[in-house]
């Protein structure tokens, strides 16, 4: 049996000149949790060129769906963003990945911190009724440098609200809040900077950090989660795994350089 299905591409859809989603077929058998990542790719020279992606679909759809970045010289992306409907790429059989409810301590409010693509796994799990279950609040912050960036979670994020069974669940728990640092928008500054000044809560109308009810799901750059790593640690948050659930966890989006 080969180590992964080969899928047909649905849609591609193309966000900025450096991101873009696309949708796949799902074959019967590619089981995940939402908030996993698989190693997906293309097959090059007739070798398999992986990388981590998060799936943005949720485990309940029927398709697959992948949030990636573009870059020009990238080894995989150069040639993935060129992808288009009826084209076949690779799903590894095996998902794994730390952004998993039950890697956290039970807790009301549910942060979902991401920059970039790390909004990806973040797009499965709020199209996770359980996760609307368990917790009372879930904010969703997403980071980036322009407004443009936003469009992928603006537009998920409002077709949810306009769907028959998330409609209600998101207007009573999620609270979306997008924020961009380098050019005016409604929310301007750093995730790091928006939680340590109050400022996200003050904005959301909700209360401070809490360990008590505070749990916490990172995605993004490396250079953001080691400093949120710091923050919450120092507020003793402790990192949750598969072995033992925590206050919090963390992945890193996936860069190709
Ligand atoms: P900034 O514009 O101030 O660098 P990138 O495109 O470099 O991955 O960044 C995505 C978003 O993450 C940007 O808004 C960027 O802000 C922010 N960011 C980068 N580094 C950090 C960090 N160490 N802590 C918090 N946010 C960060």
């Amino acid at each position: 049996m080969s180590a992964f299905y080969r899928e047909k591409v649905l849609s591609v859809q193309h966000w900025t000149d450096t991101l873009f989603s696309f949708r796949a077929t799902r074959d019967s058998g590619f089981r995940f949790q939402n908030g996993q990542f698989a190693m997906i790719g293309l097959e090059v020279d007739g070798r398999p060129l992986l990388r981590a992606y998060s799936m943005a679909s949720a485990n309940h759809e029927e398709e697959l769906e992948f949030f990636s970045i573009k870059v020009q010289d990238g080894p995989l992306t150069s040639k993935l963003q060129k992808i288009r409907e009826g084209d076949t790429i690779l799903v590894g059989r095996k998902a794994t990945g730390t952004l998993i409810t039950d890697n956290l301590i039970p807790g009301k409010r549910l942060m979902l911190l991401s920059t970039g693509t790390g909004l990806a796994p973040f797009a499965s799990l709020i199209k996770d009724p359980e996760v609307y279950d368990r917790y009372d609040q879930i904010l969703l912050v997403h980071g980036c440098r322009q407004v443009s960036e936003l469009a992928y979670g603006e537009e998920l994020v409002a077709k949810l609200r306009d769907d028959e069974l998330f409609g209600p669940l998101l207007s009573e728990k999620l609270f979306y809040y997008p924020t961009v640092t380098r050019e005016p928008f409604r929310n301007r500054g750093r995730i790091t900077d928006l939680i340590t000044s109050n400022q996200l809560f003050a904005d959301l109308h909700q209360g401070p950090l809490d360990i008590e009810t505070d749990r916490i799901m990172m995605c993004g750059s490396p250079a953001m989660l080691e400093e949120l790593k710091q923050l919450f640690e120092t507020r003793g948050f402790k990192e949750g795994s598969g072995n033992t659930p925590g206050h919090f966890v963390i992945e890193k989006a996936f860069v190709e350089r």
